[in-house]
């Protein structure tokens, strides 16, 4: 999504704004831009494509001045140029903006009509001149953004800037988040800690429905009803991470090669290893007397949610209803009353996911985030935070944080089936044993780089491709799928592996390699009559499994990775590895941008 930032300091602020936006372009853009008022005089410098060209544009023309705002890209409405690229300006009012303004159009028209003219295709626009309008009316700046706050109906963060007073700066929230930085003397707005990290750590989180009044000296911040409210301020975690790539070539390379350790952490955080069981932190819920759970995500995250159904029912006999956010928001299902609700986000800011939660929340039920950033929305509006301990995830497409996921997923399903008595003591100590073996199964897996990489190049040769899987392997099979469309393009579809016959066996020739997930589990067998349908009619099979499988499998495959045994408990969360760098070679294959994949954003804060 875009990426919004604003100082008001005391040094020149064009190329302190332009480093905060490089510390934005994990969330996706296609344009960028700055604004800066000097002397009376408001100016900005705007370019198409990533953030290099801004800088140049810069160099060619500087932008002086010690209060602006900047802007990265990621078109909702107008396509990605210059022209619509932000901040947008309307006499003496600059905005950037990142969301959707729904009621744009009306407004446009309205505004049109009282003799506005649009530079724009886009729904920012009409912010800046609805300001306009109150300051030409008579209305002092802040008076005129509170104005038009009030008309807007969508989802907003927003910086704006007046020509005339070079010591403020109006930041708004509904919807996507807003962070305030305090500095000496100075003040920062910014989508989130991270990009405030070169200026402060000590941050003020706005709340949906807040705005904020910043000047040199500090900050006020109102409620829609113009009440002046207080938000706390805290020391944010997002500068403890020194985001950059190591000696990898890309950001994805380096979260996937970071999961033996993080999953470690993140395992560490639910199971005592030295007693070999789970931890029993208080909860909003008992898991014991509890009759379902719901479970909503998007994306990867669904995909993980997903395995944990397996999970919950298998060990816990506990019934799971699970279901994309976006349709989970929309379609009022009746939730059970003695039930939870869990919701799975990397960013903690997807907005379906947010929607479900709120309708979760209306209707009663406790909530547990699984999230990987603990002060964002999810997190804050939830009963309960169920961290998954990744680190920031900077690639587009999620790896680390995906398996973090389903490291958090197996430690609670296996304390629900210790607390519902569903599973012996020394059961509990076997899957506990199974689940510390993860990290360093995990490390062996990712040696298998270079053979991946060799069957990557064939992979790129082809214009479809199918995932199959059973069991936990077919949500594998959808993330594997998932994977290697968002970041080669290649269209891929996953399947489980009994829907086979169903309709995609239509799609088998010489030219659809098929991706077998399949470890040697209680349904291999199934799986290798699959296979042999599949090499009957010329299918190409890259077979994905142990030295079992392998020995048993007897088809012909275009590949065979073999990964170690696994426990079938971590299974799902091992096999994601070979997926991950399956899709991550082929893109690099294929020349994309593999960290920024085109029309992705990393967190998708509009609906
Ligand atoms: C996964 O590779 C994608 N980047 C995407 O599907 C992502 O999982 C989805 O948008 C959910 O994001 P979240 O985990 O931040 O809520």
């Amino acid at each position: 999504m875009c990426g919004i930032v604003g100082i008001v300091g005391r040094a020149p602020v064009a190329p302190l704004i332009v480093d905060a936006l490089k510390r934005l372009e994990y969330r996706g853009y296609d344009s960028a831009g700055v604004a800066t008022i000097l002397d009376g005089r408001l100016d900005r410098r705007r370019a198409e494509g990533k953030l290099v060209n801004l800088e140049r544009r810069i160099a060619e023309s500087p932008l002086d001045g010690t209060i602006g705002i900047g802007h990265t890209r990621w078109a909702t409405h107008g396509v990605p140029n210059e022209t619509n690229a932000h901040p947008h300006f309307s006499n003496d009012v600059a905005i950037v903006h990142n969301g959707i303004i729904e009621n744009f159009a009306e407004i446009r028209a309205e505004l049109q009509a009282d003799g506005y003219v649009f530079a724009s295709q886009t729904d920012t626009e009409v912010v800046a001149h609805l300001i306009s309008r109150e300051i030409d009316r008579g209305a002092a700046p802040v008076d005129a953004a509170f104005a038009a706050l009030k008309r807007l109906e969508g989802a907003f963060a927003l910086a704006i800037l007046f020509r005339g007073d070079e010591d403020l700066i109006v930041g708004a929230r509904s919807g996507p988040p807003l962070a305030i930085g305090h500095g000496d003397g100075e003040m920062y707005l910014g989508s989130d800690a991270i990009a405030l990290a070169p200026f402060t750590n000590i941050v003020t989180y706005l709340e949906d429905g807040d705005w904020v009044v910043l000047r040199r000296g500090g900050l006020e911040i109102y409620d829609m009803n113009g009440e002046r409210i207080e938000r706390a301020q805290q020391q944010s975690i997002g500068t403890r991470f020194l985001v950059d790539k190591g000696n990898h070539r890309h950001f994805m390379e380096k979260e996937i090669h970071e999961q033996p350790e993080v999953i470690s952490h993140t395992l560490a955080h639910y199971i005592d290893f030295t007693e070999r069981t789970t931890r029993s932190d208080a909860l909003p819920f008992d898991f014991a007397t509890l009759d379902r759970i719901a479970i909503s995500a998007c994306g990867t995250a669904y995909l993980a949610g997903l395995i944990g159904k397996y999970w919950f029912e298998r060990l816990a006999r506990l019934p799971v209803d699970i279901d994309i956010a976006s349709e989970f928001r929309y379609r009022e299902m009746p939730l059970v009353k003695n039930s939870a609700a869990f919701f799975v986000s990397q960013s903690g800011e997807t907005a379906d996911t947010l929607a479900s939660l709120r309708y979760c929340r209306k209707e009663g039920i406790p909530i547990g985030a699984i999230v990987n950033v603990a002060e964002s929305t999810i997190a804050r509006e939830s009963d309960c935070i169920f961290p998954t301990l990744a680190g920031p995830e900077i690639g587009v497409a999620s790896t680390k944080a995906f398996t973090c996921q389903l490291s958090v997923l197996a430690s609670l399903a296996l304390r629900a089936a210790k607390e519902r008595g569903t599973i012996s003591a020394e059961e509990e100590k076997a899957l506990v044993r199974a689940l510390s073996e993860t990290p360093r199964i995990a490390s062996q897996v990712l040696k298998l780089d270079r053979q991946i990489e060799k069957v990557a190049r064939e992979l790129s040769h082809y214009k479809h491709a199918l995932y199959l899987g059973r069991d936990t392997n077919y949500p594998l099979a959808m993330e594997g799928a998932l994977k290697l469309k968002e970041i080669s393009y290649i269209h891929a579809e996953g399947y489980a592996a009994g829907e086979l016959k169903h309709g995609p066996i239509a799609l088998i020739d010489e030219n659809m390699p098929v991706i077998v997930i399949a470890p040697h589990d209680h349904i291999f067998d199934k799986t290798v009559s699959n296979m042999q349908e599949v090499a009957a009619r010329g299918g190409k099979i890259i077979l994905i499994t142990d030295a079992k499988g392998a020995a048993k499998a007897g088809i012909e495959t275009l590949e065979t990775i073999v990964l170690p045994d696994v426990p079938e408990m971590i299974a799902p969360i091992i096999y994601a590895l070979p997926i991950q760098m399956l899709a991550y070679f082929t893109a690099v294959f294929m020349g994309t941008d593999v960290d920024q994949p085109r029309n992705l954003a990393k967190s998708v804060t509009v609906e």
